[in-house]
C-alpha cells in the first residue's frame, strides 16, 4: 500500500499540473510563452517530487508522465473506432473543378451553386488518431491500414502537442481526435545530423524520421525527437456535435491543439483553387512539409449525404502540389533484378534534395527509354519524383555534355546470377532466365512478406538476403519451417529478435485470400486484380483449377493475365510451393473481404481472454476481416467472448451476461479459418 496522501499535497499537485499544462499549450501549441524554461522547470520537478512522495498522486494525463515508459515488447493493434478513411487525388485545377462538379451533381444541386468549402494544408507526416475518455488521452494509435492501426499511446504523451487532457469546460465522453505526427524541417536535420555523428543512416524525409519516431518501442526515444502534431478532425465522438467542419476545428483549437493552421473558408470552388495557387507558391516558407491542399464540404450535414465510396469520403480531395524538379548528374549507369527477372536500368546520381527526400538513384525503366532520353554517364539531368515518390529522370540537359560522357549499353546476362538476360519480341523489358536467380527469389520472397502481402512485420530485405545466401530458404514457404536455432545462427539475431521472427511469422498465415494471392506474385496479379479473383474464385484451389478461359471471362482480367495466371499454375514449382504453404498451415481466412459484409462475424463484436495458440493481434485481425469488431472489454453488446486457456474475469462477465462463449475452435470454425 502506498502511503495517503494529505489533502494539501493532493491540491498542489493539481495546482501544478494545471500550470503546467497551461504553460505547455502557451509553449507549444501558441509558440508564446509566459515563463521562463528555468521557471517551467521548476514546476515540473515539484511535481514530480511530490508524486515520487506520494505514488497514487500520479494520474496517467499528469504532465510527468509524458517520458520514461519501459520499452515495448510489440504494439498492441487498436480497432479505430470509425475507420480512417484516405482521400482521393486531384492533380491539376482541373479535376479540383471536376471534384466540384461531382459534389453538387450528387447533391442533385445547379451547377451554378456555390459550395462552402475549407481549405486545408495537407501536412506530410504520420496520421494518428487520438481517443479522449471524458477529457483524458487514454489511447493513441496509428492509422495502420485504416480499420487496425498500432497502439502507440506512450510515444505520442511524449508530444507536446498533444493534451493530455482537452482544455474544455465539459469534456465529452468520448472524442477521436485525426491528425498529423511531423517533424520540423529544422528538427529533422538536427536528427540525421545526430544519426550521422554516431555512423547511424539518416532518415530519407522527414515523414519517415516522425513514423520511425512514432513507431519506437522505447517511447524515451521518440521523446528526444522533438515530434509535433496537427490535427484535422475527428472520428467518433459522443456528447459532442457540430455543423460546420470549420466548428470541429475551432472546438479542437480551444480543446489545445494546432488545429489545422491557415486553414480558410472558401466560398465555391474558384476561392478553394485560389488558395491552392497560392500555397503551391507559399508552401515552402513554412517549416514544415505539406504536400497538397485538402478541400473538404463544409457542411457536416452535406457531408453525410454525399458519404464515401470505398475508402474515400466523397466530400473532400487532396489537391496535390506538383512535384518539384531538380538538376544533377549520373554518375553510373547500374542494372538491377527484380523480382520477375526484370533488368531495370537505374541511374546513380550525385545525391540531391528532390521534394524533401535525398535522391540518389533513379528508375530509367528500361532500354527504349534509355535509349529515347538519351541518358548517358556523366550527364546533367533533371529529376523528379513520380507520383511523389519513385524518382525518374526527366530529361538530359545536353547543352552541359562535354563530350566525355559514356553511353550505356544493356548487358545479355543477368548481373547477378550471369545466366543469359532474354528480351522477347515485342516486349520492352528483358528478362533474366536463371530459375535459380538469387536476385529473383530474394525479390520474391520479399515481395510475399510485404504489406500488401501476408504483412509479416520485421520479415525484411537484410533478414531474406541472410536467409538466401545461407540457403536455408529456397522459397517463400520454407521461412515458416526454421527453426530458433536457425535463425540464432544468423547475425545480429538474439534469442528475442529470433522469437519475434518466428511469432511474426506465425501471425502471417492467415492473410485474406486476396493478400495470399497477391503475394504469390504472379505476373500482371496487383493488389486490386487479386482481390478481383478471390472474389471471382473464392478459393486459392479453384484459383489454380481455372481454365484459362474461365479466367478471361472474370471481369478486369484479360487475355493477358489470364494467360500469365494459367502459365504461373501449371509450373511444377507452384505446386510444390502451394502444398509446402499448406502443410505450413497457411490458409486464407474466408470469406475474404467481399464477405465481409454478410459473414458470419459481420457487424459482430468479438472480445478474447485466456491464452490463444494465436496472436491476439492476428485473432483480431481474423475478426476484422470477417466484417466484426474486437472490444477489449464484455458487455450486454458483445456476442461472442472466444475463450482461451486460463480465462480470466471477461468470461465470467460474460457468463453472468449470458455472453455466447466459444472455444478456440469454435470460433476458428465460425470465422471460416481451415485447417
Ligand atoms: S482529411 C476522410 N485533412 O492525408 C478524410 N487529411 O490521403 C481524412 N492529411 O491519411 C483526411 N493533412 O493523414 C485531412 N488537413 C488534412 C490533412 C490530411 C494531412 C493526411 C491524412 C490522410 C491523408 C489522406
Amino acid at each position: 500500500m502506498s502511503r495517503p496522501v494529505p489533502a494539501s499535497a493532493r491540491k498542489r499537485a493539481e495546482e501544478l499540473r494545471r500550470q503546467i499544462n497551461y504553460h505547455n499549450y502557451r509553449y507549444h501549441v501558441l509558440d508564446a510563452p509566459e515563463v521562463s524554461d528555468a521557471e517551467y522547470d521548476r514546476m515540473m520537478r515539484e511535481l514530480e517530487d511530490l508524486e515520487a512522495k506520494y505514488p497514487a498522486l500520479v494520474t496517467p494525463d499528469s504532465p510527468t508522465q509524458r517520458v520514461g515508459a519501459p520499452p515495448l515488447e510489440q504494439f498492441a493493434s487498436v480497432v479505430h473506432r470509425t475507420p480512417m478513411l484516405s482521400l482521393g487525388n486531384a492533380f491539376d485545377e482541373g479535376e479540383l473543378r471536376a471534384f466540384d462538379g461531382r459534389v453538387k451533381r450528387q447533391l442533385g444541386l445547379p451547377a451554378e451553386e456555390r459550395i462552402d468549402y475549407m481549405a486545408e494544408l495537407k501536412v506530410d507526416g504520420l496520421a494518428v488518431s487520438l481517443t479522449y475518455e471524458n477529457g483524458v488521452f487514454t489511447r493513441g494509435a496509428t492509422r495502420g491500414d485504416g480499420f487496425t492501426g498500432e497502439d502507440v499511446t506512450l510515444n505520442l504523451r511524449t508530444i507536446r502537442a498533444i493534451p493530455l487532457r482537452l482544455l474544455v469546460e465539459s469534456p465529452p465522453p468520448l472524442l477521436e481526435v485525426r491528425g498529423e505526427v511531423y517533424l520540423d524541417k529544422r528538427e529533422f536535420a538536427r536528427i540525421n545530423q545526430e544519426r550521422e555523428a554516431a555512423g547511424e543512416p539518416p532518415f530519407a524525409n522527414p515523414r519517415n524520421a516522425a513514423a520511425g519516431s512514432v513507431r519506437q518501442l522505447d517511447s524515451s526515444i521518440t521523446a528526444r525527437r522533438r515530434l509535433d502534431m496537427i490535427c484535422y478532425g475527428i472520428g467518433a465522438a459522443e456528447g459532442v456535435e457540430f455543423d460546420y467542419h470549420h466548428e470541429i476545428l475551432e472546438y479542437l483549437e480551444q480543446a489545445g491543439f494546432k488545429a489545422s493552421p491557415h486553414s480558410k473558408l472558401c466560398r465555391g470552388i474558384e476561392e478553394a483553387a485560389a488558395y491552392c495557387r497560392e500555397w503551391q507558391e507559399r508552401h515552402r516558407e513554412l517549416t514544415y512539409g505539406t504536400d497538397g491542399v485538402v478541400v473538404k464540404v463544409d457542411s457536416l450535414a452535406l457531408q453525410r449525404e454525399l458519404g464515401h465510396v470505398s475508402r474515400s469520403p466523397r466530400w473532400a480531395i487532396a489537391y496535390k502540389f506538383p512535384p518539384e524538379e531538380e538538376v544533377t548528374v549520373v554518375k553510373d549507369i547500374i542494372v538491377s533484378v527484380g523480382r520477375t527477372g526484370a533488368l531495370t536500368p537505374v541511374a546513380v546520381m550525385e545525391p540531391v534534395v528532390v521534394s524533401g527526400s535525398t535522391v540518389q538513384h533513379a528508375t530509367l525503366h528500361n532500354e527504349d527509354e534509355v535509349a529515347r532520353k538519351d541518358v548517358r554517364i556523366g550527364d546533367t539531368v533533371v529529376v523528379r519524383k513520380a507520383g511523389d515518390v519513385i524518382p525518374e529522370v526527366v530529361s538530359v540537359i545536353t547543352s552541359k555534355r562535354t563530350g566525355r560522357e559514356r553511353k550505356f549499353e544493356m548487358p545479355t546476362r543477368c548481373p547477378v546470377c550471369g545466366a543469359e538476360a532474354i528480351r522477347p519480341e515485342g516486349e520492352a523489358v528483358r528478362r533474366c532466365t536463371g530459375i535459380a536467380c538469387p536476385a529473383q527469389l530474394l525479390g520474391r520472397i520479399e515481395h510475399f512478406f510485404s504489406r500488401g502481402a501476408l504483412n509479416a512485420d520485421g520479415i525484411g530485405p537484410a533478414l531474406i538476403a541472410q536467409l538466401v545466401a545461407k540457403k536455408l530458404v529456397r522459397d517463400p514457404a520454407d521461412l515458416f519451417f526454421l527453426t530458433k536455432e536457425q535463425l540464432l545462427g544468423l547475425e545480429r539475431m538474439a534469442d528475442k529478435s529470433a522469437q519475434n521472427v518466428l511469432d511474426s511469422l506465425e501471425s502471417a498465415k492467415h492473410p485474406t485470400l486476396a493478400r495470399l494471392i497477391y503475394a504469390l506474385g504472379i505476373r500482371h496479379v496487383g493488389e486490386h486484380v487479386a482481390e478481383v479473383l478471390a472474389d471471382r474464385f473464392g478459393s486459392l484451389e479453384r484459383l489454380a483449377g481455372a481454365s484459362e478461359e474461365e479466367l478471361a471471362e472474370t471481369p478486369e482480367v484479360g487475355p493477358t493475365i489470364a494467360a500469365s495466371i494459367a502459365a504461373f499454375f501449371r509450373q511444377e514449382q507452384t505446386r510444390e510451393l502451394l502444398e509446402k504453404l499448406r502443410r505450413a498451415g497457411v490458409s486464407p481466412v474466408v470469406p475474404a473481404a467481399a464477405g465481409a459484409a454478410e459473414g458470419p462475424l459481420a457487424g459482430k463484436t468479438v472480445v478474447f481472454t485466456g491464452a490463444l495458440s494465436m496472436p491476439r493481434a492476428q485473432a483480431e485481425q481474423i475478426v476484422k476481416s470477417q466484417g466484426g469488431r474486437a472490444a477489449s472489454s464484455v458487455s450486454k453488446r458483445t456476442d461472442y467472448v472466444v475463450a482461451g486457456e486460463k480465462p480470466g474475469s471477461k468470461y465470467e462477465r460474460a457468463r453472468e451476461l449470458g455472453v455466447t462463449i466459444l472455444t478456440e475452435d469454435e470460433f476458428r470454425r465460425l470465422a471460416g479459418i481451415e485447417g
